[in-house]
């Protein structure tokens, strides 16, 4: 496999043995942007600086090594970044020794880099998703030489496996299965900060559910940026293999009981996926379904290549064959031409298949892209109009859908204490949705019965059936 690479470690070793020698002690702290791919990235960074001797905080004036891990999907991302780093100045006046890295897709684009090196100077590294291996090496010779690394056109975005990572949740845990993304939506950074598809090899994969479902792990996240193009890159022993036997395989894990994928491509869901997931419990029941946009039109300058007509169909034949499904769906509002009656469109879609779960994004213009040259831009007030009309339509979906639930009975995995109230527990129902209920310490982590009693519009109330 040519991408493939064992995640080379000795350069982490070195910067332990430098600070034990140096008595120097390291304290990292990491902020992530975007998505659950960063997410991921995120926690094999903590896996590698942890290797590193490190230890994590959670107050950022505490750290002498602190690493942003960026995403380039929209531009507020972008400001914010510049934002935090801007306050960080001070900091970094007053302690030689703190080290600012600022890792992910942003760090991928020229003018990033660009900005990097003449506004922001004191930012000591740089570097893109493609040299992740690479990032130990060059933060050793910071902190030995303050050697500072900027720079987008190293790393070769390998496959790296053996990763040390640090998981932040006991029962569920995300696993990438693909990198990149050969479609070219020309609305999206991704293709370019994060290059061409790369599939992993499924005993890697394997291996990683395997060791995880032996820690307890329930539930399991694959993830990939078009997950269901997953082995279109494999050949010779592999080439039949795809995300159906990938599904397959890792469905005969024991332990692993819940199976989730985000995010599939609509024009890339077989028949066979369709198959495949109504006779296979273990897979979530709420099924991601980026729709983007309802308008045929817009569509065809998306470069999404499915229709409005498609998309209908795919998502009335998935109803039909698989019990209990639900959908969530990604939207983008006030793409370049999108009139009142393509924004129609979209709403009637929404209507059509009250999806339970909405990312809902208002166009936002990145540099290099096809749609970045596209003539009739939409003005920042109709986008954000068209946002909030949105947002109203699926609350009302919502609502709706949550009374249904009143009343059903599902099985849940207790996850643990509910964030917001400290009296009750929680979990959510096969399509996502969380819940609270009452609970002893000692049901965490077991999968119940629990009967739906109450709808709170972004949670349900539930009560364990004993
Ligand atoms: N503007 C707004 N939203 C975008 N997304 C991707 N690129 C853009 C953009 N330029 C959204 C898409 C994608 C999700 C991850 O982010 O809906 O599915
Ligand atoms: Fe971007 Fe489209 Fe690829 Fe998703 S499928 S990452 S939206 S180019």
């Amino acid at each position: 496999m040519k991408y493939r690479k064992i995640y080379d470690l000795s350069y982490a070793n070195k910067i332990k043995e430098y600070s034990i020698k140096n008595n120097r002690t390291f304290t990292y702290y990491i902020e992530t942007m975007g998505c659950a791919l960063n997410e991921n990235d995120s926690m094999k960074y903590m896996g590698i600086l942890e290797q590193a001797g490190m230890t994590r905080t959670s107050i950022i004036d505490n750290a002498n090594v602190i690493v942003f891990n960026t995403c380039a999907v929209r531009e507020n991302a972008e400001d914010k970044l510049f934002g935090r780093i801007g306050m960080l100045k001070k900091q970094k006046k007053t302690s030689k020794e703190c080290i600012i890295c600022v890792v992910g897709c942003m760090s991928e684009q020229n003018h990033v880099i660009d900005k990097i090196k003449k506004s922001y100077p004191f930012i000591d590294i740089a570097l893109g998703t493609k040299a992740m291996d690479i990032f130990t090496e060059k933060l050793y010779k910071c902190i030995t030489d303050r050697v500072k690394t900027r720079d987008n056109t190293i790393g070769e975005g390998l496959l790296l496996e053996e990763v040390p990572i640090v998981y932040q949740d006991k029962y569920r845990a995300s696993v990438s299965i693909i990198y990149g993304c050969n479609n070219f939506c020309s609305y999206c950074i991704v293709p370019y900060v994060r290059g061409r598809e790369r599939s992993r090899m499924p005993e890697d994969i394997i291996k990683d559910i395997e060791k995880l479902a032996k820690d307890g792990y329930k539930e399991i996240t694959l993830l990939g940026q078009n997950v269901n193009s997953y082995g279109n890159d494999f050949s010779d022993e592999y080439l039949n293999y795809n995300f159906v036997s990938l599904l397959k395989d890792i469905s005969k894990i024991d332990g692993i009981d819940i199976i989730k994928f985000v995010s599939p491509h609509p024009k890339d869901f077989s028949d066979e996926l369709i198959e495949h997931i109504a006779v296979n419990n273990k897979i979530s029941r709420l099924i991601h379904l980026p729709l983007q946009s309802g308008s045929t039109k817009i569509l065809s300058a998306m470069n999404r290549k499915y229709t409005k007509e498609q998309y209908l169909a795919l998502a009335i034949k998935m109803k039909e064959k698989i019990k209990d499904i639900a959908f969530s769906t990604d939207i983008i509002v006030g793409f370049p031409g999108e009139s009142e009656k393509d924004f129609e469109d979209t709403l009637d879609v929404v209507r059509t298949i009250g999806f339970d779960m909405i990312y809902m994004f208002c166009y936002s213009i990145r540099r290099g892209t096809r749609a970045e040259k596209m003539p009739n831009q939409i003005e920042e007030s109709i986008k954000v109009n068209r946002l909030e009309t949105l947002k109203k339509v699926y609350e009302e979906i919502l609502n709706s859908k949550n009374d249904e639930k009143i009343g059903t009975v599902e099985n849940i995995l207790v996850e643990g204490k509910s964030k917001n109230n400290d009296l009750k527990y929680t979990g959510r129902t096969k399509d996502n949705k969380v819940v609270i209920f009452d609970a002893f310490k000692e049901d965490v982590g077991k999968i119940l019965k629990i009967k739906i009693v109450e709808n709170n519009k972004w949670y349900l109330t539930g009560e364990i059936q004993r």
